[in-house]
């Protein structure tokens, strides 16, 4: 990135390598924002190219976000650079039921959706606040509604997300800068398979366009809006799922997410390379 300051707005996206914040990363682009990317693996590089096509300059960060060091080199790569916009997308999910599930894995879901999350959205939002302008857009899910009987390690980390967002929002509400909770329903991303979701009705249904859910979010955010569920289907879901009981919305999921032909765990973090 040049080192000549910039007038343009500046925006930091986690999860830009690949699905929703990919295209949350392609809209900050088009509408004038520098950015900062990041995501654990190289391809991160790939999707910083694409975004320099659009006309930003771009910043790719390599890092975990399931640890406090990856966290940290993401707030060392913006160097000191004031943040217009925050979108804190970086997640991923875990199928197959929980005494099945390898804790590492568990806890590496914990560690990005909640831990990761909290810790950069308190060190970005903390400068914003004192600035009193900024804007930040958390990807929480509808699954945050939901015991995720067979993802019910994931469900809860949404519901904590989906939860904290509005707090958070509330408690700056004064401040000048609005926290907004993007909730997509089944998206078409790489989502599935990386949780070892494939095998499951809910792997093999069509999905919602990655584009279309992070337009949505987009536009809610740069409206200051509280939150958001992407498409209509999930948006009825999301309202029969407050007066559903909650052991009924768990024999549901099940019914979505429970294997259907006995495949194993897997038993690595990542079905990929990885550098942890
Ligand atoms: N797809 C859905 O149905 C759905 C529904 C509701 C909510 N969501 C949420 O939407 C967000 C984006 O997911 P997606 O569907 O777009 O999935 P995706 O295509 O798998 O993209 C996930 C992105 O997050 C990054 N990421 C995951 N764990 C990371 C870690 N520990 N450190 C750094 N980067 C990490 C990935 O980068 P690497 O590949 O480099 O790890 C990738 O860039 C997540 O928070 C997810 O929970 C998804």
């Amino acid at each position: 990135m040049s080192t000549t300051p910039s007038t343009r707005p500046f925006a930091i996206v986690t999860g830009a390598s690949a699905g929703i914040g990919y295209e949350l990363a392609v809209l900050c682009a088009q509408n004038g924002y520098d950015l900062l990317v990041a995501a654990d693996q190289p391809k991160v590089r790939e999707a910083a190219e694409a975004f320099r096509r659009l006309g930003a300059a771009v910043d790719a960060v390599e890092a975990d976000l399931a640890t406090q060091e990856g966290c940290d080199r993401v707030i060392a790569a913006a160097n000191g650079r004031a943040v217009d916009a925050l979108l804190a997308n970086a997640g991923h999910g875990l199928g197959h039921a929980f005494l099945d599930q390898a804790f590492d894995e568990i806890r590496h879901v914990i560690d990005t959706n909640i831990t990761g999350t909290l810790y950069l959205v308190q060190k970005i939002v903390k400068p914003m606040v004192a600035r009193r302008q900024g804007r930040v857009l958390i990807t929480g899910s509808v699954a945050g509604f939901i015991p995720g009987s067979f993802q019910a390690v994931y469900n809860g980390t949404k519901a904590f997300i989906d939860s904290f967002a509005f707090a958070l929002r509330n408690e700056i509400k004064d401040s000048g800068v609005t926290v907004t909770l993007l909730m997509p329903g089944p998206t078409d991303t790489e989502f599935f398979e990386r949780a070892g979701l494939m095998d499951t009705k809910v792997g093999q249904a069509k999905k919602d366009d990655p584009a279309m859910v992070a337009k949505v979010g987009y536009d809610a955010m740069m409206a200051g809006e509280s939150d958001v569920v992407a498409g209509w289907k999930n948006k009825l879901q999301t309202t029969v799922a407050t007066v559903t009981p909650n052991e009924i919305l768990a024999e549901m999921h099940r019914k979505q997410a429970e294997p259907q032909g006995g495949a194993p765990p897997r038993d690595t973090v990542h079905d990929r390379p990885s550098k942890r």
